[in-house]
Parts: C-alpha cells; structure tokens; sequence
C-alpha cells in the first residue's frame, strides 16, 4: 500500500469510493451525499485550502481523506479533517488510522498547528483526537452532536482558545453536514 496527494482527476475514483463506503455504512441518502461532498473536495482540490490524500494498493484506490482549512480570526494554521473512507474491503486492518497519521504528518511539515475533525470519539481516539468544547474552539456550523467535535495539537502545546468562530470551505457551508 501506499500514500499519494490527491489531484483533481482523482475525482471519478473519489465519488465512487466514497459513495460505496457510506452508503454500506449508513445507508444509499447518506452515500450519495458524502460522495457528492468528496467529489466536491477532489474536483477543487489544490493542496493547500483543501488537501486530499488516497490510499492505493495494486494501483487501485482502497481509501481517501481530506483535509481543509479553517480560518480564524486569531493567526493560527488549522484544518479539519473530513470526511474519511476506507473501502468495505478493506477495513479493519489498520488502514483508516495509517491514512490519518500520514495525512496528520503531512499537515505538521506545513507548519499546522492544530486539526479539528467532526465524528465518532471512539475511532479518532485512537488517532490522538479528543473532545473539543467549543468553549475553547467553536464549530463553523451549529452541531448536532456536540460529543463529536473533536481536536488535537499538532505543535506540542496544548490548544489555545480562540475567540473567533471559524470559516470552513464552502464545501462544507452546508448544515447538513454538521
Ligand atoms: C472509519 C474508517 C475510515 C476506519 O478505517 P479502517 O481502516 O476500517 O480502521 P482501522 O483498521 O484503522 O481501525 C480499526 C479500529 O477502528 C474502529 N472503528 C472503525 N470504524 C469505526 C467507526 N465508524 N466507529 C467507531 N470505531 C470504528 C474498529 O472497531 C477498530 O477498533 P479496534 O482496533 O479496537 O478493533 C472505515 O471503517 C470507514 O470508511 N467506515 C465507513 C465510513 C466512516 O464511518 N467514515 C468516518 C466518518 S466519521
């Protein structure tokens, strides 16, 4: 297996994997809404406001992740990571957690000091996320489930409170999302 930075001719390759994988997981209305959301993501990808990782085996794309910017008043590099997939295949082998740490690598050699994701406590624990109050960090968008705001410190400090709510990527300026 290995780890490659998504270009936008990804896109065909992204919107069937991610339509698949959450559809078997959550159902046809969520898949073709997620899948629609990472086809967005791939189709605008630049490397910079949104990063995009895959995870290939035998020159086939088995996961994806991205990663976008958040912005804050406050000077601080950040970014959210969402939304993740490891096709049905090939779950529970380490995959999922192999392409967040790559892709949490890849954001500490640009300098990122902080990462926020949005989703179950239970697996991105085990990626070092934890529960975020949005006393400290708010949300770009009002959330459903609070318990699943989630950040880590990329820097080794602990992380700062921010004043300001942040602005995500119009990709995600949608409250169905959240
Ligand atoms: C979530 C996902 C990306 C994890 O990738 P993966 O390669 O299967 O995960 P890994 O093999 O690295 O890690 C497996 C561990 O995570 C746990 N895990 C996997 N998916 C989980 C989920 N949705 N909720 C809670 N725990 C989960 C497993 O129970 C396992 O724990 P264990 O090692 O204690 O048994 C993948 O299962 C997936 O694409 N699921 C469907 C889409 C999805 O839910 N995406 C995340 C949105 S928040």
């Amino acid at each position: 297996m290995n780890f490659r930075i998504l270009d936008k001719c990804s896109k065909e390759e992204v919107a069937s994997l991610f339509t698949s994988v959450f559809s078997s997981s959550e159902g046809e209305q969520e898949g073709r809404l997620i899948g629609s959301l990472a086809s967005a993501l791939a189709e605008r990808t630049d490397n910079q406001r949104i990063i995009g990782v895959g995870a290939y085996e035998d020159g086939s794309m088995i996961g994806a992740i991205f990663f976008t910017r958040l912005r804050f008043d406050e000077p601080i590099e950040a970014y959210m990571l969402a939304p993740v997939a490891v096709s049905t295949a090939h779950q529970g082998r380490g995959i999922g957690q192999a392409l967040i740490r790559f892709g949490l690598d890849e954001l500490k050699d640009r300098s990122v000091t902080l990462v926020v994701t949005y989703g179950d406590p239970a697996f991105y624990s085990k990626v070092a996320f934890q529960t975020l109050s949005e006393d400290v960090i708010q949300a770009p968008l009002p959330l459903s489930m609070p318990e699943g705001w989630l950040g880590q410190p990329l820097s080794g400090k602990a992380i700062p409170i921010l004043k300001s709510r942040p602005a995500c990527v119009q990709e995600f300026d949608n409250p169905d999302y959240w």
